[in-house]
């Protein structure tokens, strides 16, 4: 089996607390979240239900919310906690390497 590629897409300082980073990793649009709580989560830039961009949406006790219509999603998992999503974000695992971080465009849960 291959060790899955990571990428490197962007350093600790560049991701503020709370704010979504967009970036693309191998032709994937993804967002790079790092939580209040100090950790890192890459999940797919558009909700799973009508495709809008969770880039504004907010992040908020492991979760981030579509600023369209609600739903929120587990940013460990990428299941949704409420309607009108039912299907999961897919969520990337990410890697810290002293400031830099990385992340791999294989999906954990598909
Ligand atoms: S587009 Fe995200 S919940 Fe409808």
């Amino acid at each position: 089996m291959e060790t899955p590629e990571f990428h490197p897409v962007a350093e600790r300082d560049q991701v503020r607390p709370g704010v979504p980073l967009r970036i693309e990793v191998a032709g994937r649009r993804l967002l790079l979240i790092r939580t209040q709580e100090d950790s890192f989560h890459a999940v797919d830039e558009f909700c799973s239900h009508e495709e809008a961009t969770l880039a504004n949406g907010a992040v908020r006790d492991g979760c981030i919310a579509c600023p369209m219509h609600g739903s929120r999603f587990d940013l460990t998992t990428g299941r949704p906690l409420e309607e009108p999503a039912t299907e999961p974000l897919g969520v990337y695992p990410v890697r810290l390497e002293g400031d830099r971080i990385l992340v791999c465009p294989e999906p954990i849960h598909d």
